[in-house]
């Protein structure tokens, strides 16, 4: 696609999109998610279907309301809940197959490993997930109590999230500053955010390649609906702190190298702005943090190492010229903390269970998050930095190096050791509103469905 000039505006459909695919949440909120196992299909839909009047889309997002709650199915929550053969085969290969089975791909390997996540991640039995936020921590009670009265289901595990007292996330930095723009969503694209064409994030509509691309089967399944990835990440903020003190030459320089593993400085400025010292000032401000990009100024990543967190997985325009169109793989993230902070000062580890329980929404998980997993966070390949990873969220094991550029001298730290640890995760689908009516209103399954 050439000059974003020459795109139609597509009309969205708010009203059967759910909302958290196109809207952002408020700056201070508290979430729950709740995933769910099918005990009795018939009997789940009907309670579903009462549900549904709760679940809130696009247009209903911005009005001031006291919570949000959203509704995604796994593979097997579709088979459990019936859905035809045909219908389950249209899919995606990943979709079907589940998280844990794409462990090679997604490099959850060593200690992030599916055969160490915690059950109920890695078997079939998580169906249904529902999430829920509010910008209050009593806003919670009432869609809690409704996803608790769903009948026919049983709630196998529940995770509270939201955003830390200090709005930072439990390695220090502030999260959740860029993200896509979708073209057709009505919001204002800020400065430096990318405008992609919505059929990347929801079927139904044109994506970059100009295509309407082929989701589940039938039309009403896919329409307005995408996949999404669930993954609670364990943050060793202990070991991310040790690791600074051991590896720097002074508080200031732990700082520095920190910011030349993400690309911002903690308080979310960019080193790409601001190379030499922190900027809260520019963090703060919308309309400058995310405006900027590399090729021009900064090509072999003297400000913001090619091998960062923030390069990786978005290399913004410094791919331009090779093939690969950034575009493709752009990640939507609806992540949240959770978990205790760990208390200032402390380098060794607590023993509490920390980190983010990170969503992706889009409508390709292999080109989309699965690539930018494999190709861009666990191979330095593509930006000639052979087998080095991500420093943050990498697949590290103590071996690695990560190579931070500099004049007259590199400075390339070793034994790079794992920050990351994939607690559990699993692949969903988050369909319209229209889809859920018909999932809820079809008749019973005649014959068994089969999975793959
Ligand atoms: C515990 C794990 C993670 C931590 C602590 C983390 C932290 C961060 C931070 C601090 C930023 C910069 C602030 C921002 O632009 O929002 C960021 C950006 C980003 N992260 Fe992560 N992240 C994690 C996992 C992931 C994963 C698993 C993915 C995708 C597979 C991902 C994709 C992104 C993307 C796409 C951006 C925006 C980059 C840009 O457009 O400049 N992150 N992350």
């Amino acid at each position: 696609m050439s000059g974003q000039q020459a795109r139609t505006v597509p009309d969205l459909d708010f009203n059967d999109i759910q909302g958290t695919l196109l809207r952002h949440r408020p700056d201070v909120y508290y979430g729950v998610y709740i995933l769910f196992r099918v005990d009795d299909a018939e009997v789940l839909k009907r309670s579903l279907r009462t549900v549904l009047p709760k679940v809130t889309t696009a247009a209903d997002w911005e009005s001031p309301r006291p919570f949000t709650l959203n509704i995604a199915f796994t593979y097997s929550g579709f088979e459990a809940l019936g859905v035809p053969a045909d219908s389950l085969a249209s899919f995606a290969d990943e979709f079907r197959e589940g998280m844990a089975a794409r462990s090679v791909v997604l490099g959850d390997v060593g200690a992030s490993d599916p055969k160490h996540w915690t059950a109920p991640f890695g078997g079939r039995d998580v169906h249904i997930g529902v999430v829920i936020a509010s910008t209050n921590a009593d806003g919670l009670d009432e869609p809690v109590s409704i996803a608790q009265q769903l009948a026919g289901a049983t709630i196998i595990y529940r995770l509270d999230a939201g955003v830390l007292p200090n709005r930072r996330e439990h390695f220090g930095f502030r999260d959740g500053i860029s993200q896509p723009h979708i073209i057709g969503s009505t919001d204002q694209p800020r400065p430096g955010q990318d405008a992609v064409m919505p059929g990347e994030f929801i079927f139904g509509y044109e994506d970059e390649l100009g295509n309407v691309a082929a989701g589940p089967t039938p039309e009403v399944l896919a329409r307005n609906g995408t996949y999404l990835a669930l993954r609670q990440l364990h943050e060793d903020a202990a070991g991310f702190r040790r690791y600074l003190r051991d590896n720097s030459r002074s508080p200031k320089d732990e700082e520095r190298i920190a910011a030349k593993m993400v690309g911002r400085w903690r308080s979310g400025a960019p080193l790409a702005l601001s190379p030499e010292h922190d900027d809260p000032e520019l963090a703060a401000d919308p309309q400058r943090n995310n405006d900027f990009r590399y090729y021009d100024h900064d090509l072999n990543g003297l400000r913001v190492p090619r091998g960062c967190h923030i390069r990786r997985v978005n290399p913004r325009d410094s791919l331009k010229d090779s093939i690969v169109s950034v575009n493709l793989h752009r990640v939507l993230r609806r992540g949240a903390a959770y978990g205790p902070m760990l208390a200032d000062g402390v380098l060794e580890d607590d023993g509490a269970e920390r980190g983010i329980f990170f969503i992706f929404l889009g409508a390709s998980l292999a080109r989309q998050f699965e690539f930018v997993q494999q190709v861009w966070m666990n191979d330095g390949d593509f930006v000639g930095l052979g087998n080095e990873k991500d420093p943050l969220v990498g697949d590290n094991n103590g071996t690695g190096t990560y190579t931070i550029p500099g004049k007259p001298v590199r400075r390339r730290l070793s034994a790079f050791p794992r920050f990351v640890t994939v607690r559990g995760g699993e692949y969903f689908y988050l369909p319209g509103i229209a889809a859920m009516t018909w999932l809820t209103t079809r008749p019973p399954a005649i014959e068994g469905n089969h999975r793959v």
